[in-house]
């Protein structure tokens, strides 16, 4: 039995990443596997409780850092490693790169924390394939304002939270070789969606 392969979306809030989860997830059944789509904080019933604590309650990095570990490390154990194990390949919003770019890049949590925590929680487990949602942040809060979604407690945070968090993220993708792939989130839908498809199909030729 060939293994699954894991596939993460990340992107700063508004950046528009979830609309091509779906898309992708018919790439990956067109290639012939099964295929699992979760997102994080989530993904299992303890992560989705969680998921409701950490979104309403934000906190000190460090207690955000944890809490979001603590709904990883279920989520790893019970979902994410099961289904890669039995073929099937998982295609989840948000993971890892997340808690690099918000708790570090935003609130200034030390990253030697968050490596500690990756090795306790996932330590041989890295994503085959990372879509990075690029935007600037103002672009991504009039989207969002357009969308006339009420934003949450995360949401709500300043645009130079956003900057850095997004400042983040571009560091981990140069620092990453070729797992995390940079899409150029202000293009039109459809050019994104390309962008997308021209991803996997590097990735997985
Ligand atoms: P969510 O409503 O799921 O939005 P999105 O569609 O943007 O993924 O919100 C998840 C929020 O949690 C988002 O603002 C990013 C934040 N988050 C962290 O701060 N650290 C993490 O490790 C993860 C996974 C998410």
């Amino acid at each position: 039995m060939t293994r699954g392969r894991f596939i993460t979306f990340e992107g700063i809030d508004g950046a528009g990443k979830s609309s091509h989860l779906d898309h992708v997830c018919d790439l990956v059944r067109a290639a012939g596997h099964r295929v699992d789509k979760t997102l994080e904080p989530g993904g299992t019933r303890f992560g989705v409780g969680l998921r409701e604590v950490i979104l309403a309650r934000p906190t000190s990095a460090l207690a955000e850092a944890l809490a979001v570990f603590a709904a990883r490390a279920a989520h790893v154990e019970e979902r994410i490693l099961p289904a890669l194990d039995a073929g099937t390949w998982v295609v989840c919003d948000r993971f890892t790169d997340s808690t690099y770019a918000y708790q570090c890049g935003g609130n200034g949590l030390d990253p030697a924390a968050v490596r500690t925590l990756e090795r306790l929680v996932h330590p041989h487990l890295q994503p085959d394939l990372t879509l990075l949602f690029d935007l600037d942040p103002a672009v991504a809060a009039g989207r969002q304002q357009a969308q006339g979604r009420a934003p949450d407690a995360f949401e709500s945070r300043s645009g130079e939270y956003f900057t850095r968090v997004r400042d983040a993220y571009l560091e981990r993708a140069r620092e990453s070789g070729s797992r995390i792939r940079l899409i150029d989130a202000s293009l039109p839908l459809e050019s994104v969606r390309a962008a997308v498809g021209r991803a996997f199909r590097s990735a997985f030729p």
